[in-house]
């Protein structure tokens, strides 16, 4: 095996996708992660964020914490800043694993496999099935299994569902640590009024992750933060090395969420962004007969067919330089499922072009 196929599968491998095409990444548009379009500008930014990289890091990142302190209105020592929400990912499944017997659904985000398998945790995957999402894309919980730690992604990958607040709120009550991945939630039209971050302080047993990746369109960056109990996140600070995050993201992420008002304008904006081209989307792929979406509040949904897709992704990726994820790692999908990431209108319409002529082609 090699370093690169050693590599989890994630979407926006895009830099592989460039060499295997013989082609610069700039050609190759990468539907397969799902990221804001559009960034606020950040030329002057980088300039006074790599002016700072002679010293070390501050080891508390008291600023960046204070300042997400604010957006949420907590104190500071409710926020632990990560490396993206995937650094932060590996130490709570560390806690997960102290805990017990942990719950995921399936299909699901992969890296949480990852970081309880490297705890050595006990875990269990839930199928779901995806009829059970309303065309309001929220859905209720599957039966589950007796077990101490839940983990949810809210809204959730790969589907874009919610899930509802009655099933999220009875969780609380009923595991020992809840873990509520947010990632996506600022991208999601009226995302910030679901977040559960208000009930961290009363619910010790909740963890909140955050991702600044995608709502920023910055995914170099590797940015994210956790939301959870003081005493929690001083045990995280003792495992991790003295500087997780690097001056550069550290001085950008305080640029950008330098205050409330900032963040939501720019939350605000994404999100008009999400409703418009999900709507838009969707309606143009209805009109291709063998293809179905499963409803998503999110800024990215899966395809399905009765058809393997795996020929239409890779007509796409090779006559189109179009990248879509292939779902055939997400447990309980396979090849009849794609899951696609917004972009902006003049990408989404060369995406949907590109669709229709190579479906055409296959004669689906
Ligand atoms: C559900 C979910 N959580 C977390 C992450 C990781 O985010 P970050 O880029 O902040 O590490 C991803 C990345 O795709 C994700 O899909």
């Amino acid at each position: 095996v090699t370093f690169a196929e050693s590599q989890p599968q994630h979407g926006g491998g895009l830099v592989s996708a460039a060499q295997r095409l013989s082609v610069h990444p700039r050609e190759i548009l990468d539907a397969s992660s799902s990221l804001a379009p559009f960034r606020p500008p950040l030329k002057a930014r980088l300039a006074s964020a790599f002016a700072s990289v002679r010293h070390y890091p501050d080891t508390s990142s008291f600023l960046l914490r204070s300042l997400i302190s604010n957006v949420h209105d907590l104190s500071p020592e409710y926020i632990c800043i990560g490396n993206g929400a995937a650094e932060l990912i590996t130490w709570v499944a560390r806690d997960a694993a102290a805990t017990g017997l942990s719950l995921l659904f399936a299909p699901g985000f992969g890296d949480y496999l990852r970081a309880l398998r490297l705890w050595q945790a006990r875990f269990r995957t839930i199928p779901f099935s995806l009829g059970l999402i309303h065309p309001s894309a929220h859905a209720e919980f599957p039966a589950l299994p007796p077990g101490d730690v839940l983990w949810l992604t809210y809204p959730h990958n790969p589907t874009g569902h919610f899930w509802t607040r009655d099933c999220v709120l009875s969780a609380l009550d009923q595991y020992r640590l809840v873990i509520v991945d947010e990632a996506f939630l600022p991208l999601a039209p009226n995302g910030e009024s679901l977040s559960l971050i208000p009930l961290v302080p009363d619910n010790p047993n909740l963890i909140v992750l955050r991702s600044l990746t995608k709502l920023y369109g910055i995914a170099g960056m590797r940015l994210g933060y956790a939301v959870g109990a003081p005493s929690r996140l001083i045990n995280w600070s003792t495992w991790r090395d003295p500087w997780p995050i690097n001056t550069p993201a550290y001085e950008m992420g305080c640029s950008l969420i330098s205050n409330p008002k900032n963040y939501s304008s720019w939350c605000s904006k994404v999100q008009a962004w999400t409703a418009t081209e999900l709507h838009w989307f969707v309606q143009c792929l209805s009109r291709f007969q063998c293809l179905d979406t499963v409803p998503s509040a999110a800024n990215f949904f899966l395809i399905f067919s009765k058809y393997d897709l795996s020929p239409l992704r890779l007509g796409l990726e090779v006559r189109h330089k179009i990248l879509l994820r292939d779902c055939s790692s997400f447990e309980g999908l396979g090849t009849h499922w794609l899951r696609l990431g917004l972009q902006s209108r003049s990408r989404n319409v060369r995406i949907v072009n590109a669709l229709d002529a190579t479906l055409r082609a296959l004669c689906y």
